[in-house]
């Protein structure tokens, strides 16, 4: 598959990196520094280029947005349209720009920046290291990347890219109702927390009903 990466730091960066070793090509943009993106194309080899945020938007069936809250307005504006694009959104809403009023999450708040995007929303409830760490794992001990968003086919491409990335991908449902994965860490909340498979289902169910989600589990 071709994915488009628009901020490829952290997450982003760990993102292509995966997604690479599991066969697929990036086209990586949206630096203040174009040197670090050349930088990243270089270790990541043949399948990895550089471009402007719209060129990766052209080149990938899936787009990886992955850039700090307050510059989504410009990585947006600079990544042009987006319709029928599957985007990924990796941001949390920490730090400064437009924020969603209360009681909205921020995935729908950010569909809404999005018109015609396939948007869905994952990657964003665990540390860059933690991440890249644990994309080595074995299956049953893989760790769980949570997904939300409206479009069943959009989620059912992410999963499959996830998967590849060797996590565990879960859906968490609708863009409404995902709150449980958005910052900040917090009782009640899988944000910021590891999640096996066999925890994974029963939170599942607690978001489903509108429930409170069990105890966070903890491993060995
Ligand atoms: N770090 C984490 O552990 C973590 C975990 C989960 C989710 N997230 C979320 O994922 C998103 C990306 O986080 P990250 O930690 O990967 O960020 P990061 O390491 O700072 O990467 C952001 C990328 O955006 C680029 N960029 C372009 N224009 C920018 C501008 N005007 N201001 C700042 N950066 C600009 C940066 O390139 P240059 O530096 O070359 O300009 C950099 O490659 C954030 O919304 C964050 O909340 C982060």
């Amino acid at each position: 598959m071709k994915i488009g990466v628009i901020g490829a730091g952290r997450i982003g960066g760990n993102c292509a990196r995966q997604a690479v070793k599991a066969g697929h090509e990036v086209m990586l943009s949206f630096a203040r520094a174009q040197s670090k993106l050349e930088e990243i194309a270089s270790e990541l080899g043949d399948r990895a280029s550089v471009g402007t945020a719209a060129d990766a938007v052209a080149f990938g069936e899936v787009v990886i947005l992955s850039v700090p809250w307050g510059a989504v307005p410009e990585a947006l504006a600079q990544a042009g349209d987006l319709s029928g694009k599957v985007v990924i959104d990796t941001t949390n809403q920490f730090g400064s720009g437009p924020m969603p009023v209360a009681g909205q999450t921020a995935a729908s708040f950010n569909a809404g920046r999005m018109p015609g995007a396939r948007y869905v929303k994952s990657f964003n409830t665990l540390t860059s290291r933690f991440q890249e760490q644990a994309a080595t794992r074995d299956d049953g001990d893989r760790v769980v990347q949570w997904i939300c968003g409206d479009d069943r086919d959009a989620k059912a491409i992410v999963a499959g890219l996830i998967e590849g990335m060797g996590y565990l991908p879960i859906d968490l449902g609708g863009t409404d109702t995902c709150a449980v994965m958005e910052a900040p860490r917090r009782h009640g909340a899988v944000y910021g927390e590891e999640y096996r498979a066999e925890d994974a289902q029963a939170v599942v169910d607690a978001v489903r009903y509108g429930a409170p989600i069990p105890p966070t589990p903890h491993y060995d």
